[in-house]
């Protein structure tokens, strides 16, 4: 780095990488992929071809051959308790904007920055929910009816599919 703009992209980059980015693709896994038949994480068997016995088998019950074709049952069970911990916050966590130590510093000048970032995460929360309800975005209003909350600042603890952790461990 060899400049001030230097430093502050890699911090941008840095803070960006390991909050909201991490948020949006980590929260959702067990919300998302916690049904596992919706998700199969592999395919066991091929594609049945036609006049064998086992594309009549595929005719006859597919909910069988489904079955035997997914994410074994071992497999599922310890997959979806892996993306249910992993999709969990705690119940003492610190999200983007917020401090543990209000002490942090007594400088008017951060402060004051810290207080508008704060700010303007919550307009994004709010925007997220104006685009949630906008049912022109076919992406945000469909027949199912979850709204996107993956990148709402802030949770409570728990499994809430929602919240942006200040700083992550994995
Ligand atoms: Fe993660």
């Amino acid at each position: 780095m060899q400049t001030r703009e230097d430093l502050v992209e890699t911090c941008t980059i840095i803070i960006w990488t390991a909050s909201a980015l991490h948020a949006a693709v980590n929260f959702g896994q067990y919300p998302y992929a916690g049904y596992l038949p919706n998700r199969p994480t592999i395919s066991r068997k091929f594609m049945p071809e036609k006049g064998t016995p086992e594309y009549k088998e595929l005719e006859s019950s597919p909910e069988t051959v489904f079955l035997k074709t997914i994410t074994a049952q071992l497999q599922t069970v310890l997959g979806i308790a892996l993306i249910e911990i992993l999709s969990r916050h705690s119940t003492d966590e610190v999200y983007l904007g917020q401090r543990d130590t209000p002490e942090w510093t007594a400088d008017t000048e951060p402060l004051k920055a810290f207080d508008k970032f704060g700010k303007k995460l919550a307009e994004i929360e709010d925007r997220i929910t104006s685009m949630n309800n906008d049912e022109k975005l076919k992406n945000r209003v469909g027949p199912v009816k979850v709204p996107y909350t993956l990148l709402f600042p802030t949770s409570e603890g728990g499994l809430t599919g929602r919240g942006i952790p200040n700083s992550v461990s994995i």
